[in-house]
């Protein structure tokens, strides 16, 4: 039976740390607005202990949110426990997000301390957490360089130490789907206690491998899926939610689960956090793109219009989009083109329309993209030239 996977939105604070991304707390609020619409499971609200500023916009948010869990990222440390509490301690539903590094590199280079003394530390911090909230998650982050015997360990411990969550980072985008499959299953395998806690991951996109190794994930058993809007975020971001959910939707065969996504959200979701962190959609990005519904090529254009299922796997009005786009250019085709006239209230015979047509493709040798203002002023001539 398909199960439930849950997402985890961390646009506001992973997201948010993209370089010239940052959001006032009146753009934040509306962004965790959306996100709730768009009924995200989780919203990571910020990382309360960062600033004045990141506080206010995590408390104000656990304040207005009813429907998702609101969660504040906090390192594991007694400070921003503390911190983290008192920012979502309002909320209908709070989580306190604690971390800290597991890998080899970061211990000897960052923490300079032992594997012990990371555990100790590690199982502490939920503790301390967990006096203050029942929902507690604890990241190891770096995990997919971490030494997996040593992930087994401080996992079973911090669930014993009552952890309810338990995040597995690819902090730097290194890992590749077979190998993050393959961790995720065998710590579902060799954690005996793992059935007490969600697994979750957490996936960076250096290697433009993010939405694939999520999926990976979520095929080996994890159940919580951790992303961002547009894949925003640090370096080359974050998985992008919108690839992860459309894929999960769009191929049932292959993924057995389910999102509680409103799908028509995403891309309402995807336009506020492009206009609200000023950072551009590229036209080809997958779901949110402007060209990712357009159909140039007349072979393409002439299917499209014969039945939709030749060339759209998906519909643009499920990702929220009213219609699709059929984009004239020099690749069109006639059939596009007299469709489209007919849409703009042109009713020519064939004889015209074969006319107009070599005079459209004169032009779309000059134009990249033809609108529609281009094609009346076409057919404005043309028909003051007859
Ligand atoms: O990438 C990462 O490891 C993180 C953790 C804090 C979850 O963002
Ligand atoms: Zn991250």
């Amino acid at each position: 039976m398909a199960k439930q996977v849950k997402i985890f939105d961390t646009t506001l604070r992973d997201g948010e740390q993209s370089p010239g991304c940052s959001m006032n707390l009146q753009e934040k609020l509306e962004l965790a607005k959306q996100l709730e619409r768009l009924k995200v499971d989780v919203i990571e609200a910020g990382f309360a202990i960062a600033s004045p500023g990141d506080f206010a916009a995590v408390k104000t948010i656990a304040q207005s949110i009813k429907n998702s869990t609101v969660a504040s990222l906090a390192r594991a440390l007694p400070g921003d426990i503390d911190r983290a509490y008192e920012a979502v301690k309002h909320a209908e539903s709070p989580r306190i997000h604690t971390f800290i590094a597991t890998s080899d590199i970061h211990l000897k280079y960052k923490l300079k301390a032992s594997k012990e003394e990371i555990l100790e530390r590690a199982v502490e911090m939920v503790k301390y957490a967990k006096q203050y909230c029942s929902d507690v998650e604890f990241s190891a982050e770096d995990a997919s360089r971490s030494d997996w015997e040593y992930l087994y360990k401080i996992f079973e411990s911090v669930i014993n130490a009552g952890a309810t969550v338990i995040n597995i980072p690819d902090t730097v985008g290194y890992t590749t789907p077979d190998e993050f499959y393959n961790l995720i299953y065998n710590i579902k395998n060799n954690v005996p206690n793992i059935d007490k806690a969600e697994i979750s991951v957490h996936c960076h996109n250096d290697l433009g491998l993010a939405v694939a190794n999520t999926l990976a994930a979520a095929k080996a058993g994890a159940t919580q899926l951790e992303c961002t809007i547009n894949g925003l975020g640090e370096r080359a971001g974050n998985a992008a939610l919108e690839e992860i959910v459309m894929t999960i939707n769009t191929r049932k065969d292959i993924y057995d689960m389910f999102t509680n996504i409103d799908t028509t959200e995403l891309y309402p979701s995807s336009r506020l956090v492009s206009k609200l962190t000023g950072m551009k959609i590229q036209h080809n990005k997958a779901i949110v793109g402007d060209n990712a519904f357009a159909h140039e090529s007349g072979i393409h254009q002439h299917g499209m219009l014969a039945h939709k299922s030749t060339y759209e796997i998906m519909t643009p009005e499920s990702v929220g989009l009213t219609k699709n786009k059929l984009v004239l250019g020099k690749h069109s085709g006639h059939h596009a083109f007299e469709e489209r006239l007919k849409t703009l209230g042109y009713h020519f015979t064939k004889v015209e329309i074969s006319n107009l047509f070599k005079e459209f493709k004169v032009l779309a040798d000059k134009k990249k993209v033809i609108y529609d203002r281009d094609l009346e002023a076409l057919v404005q001539d043309k028909t003051l030239a007859i």
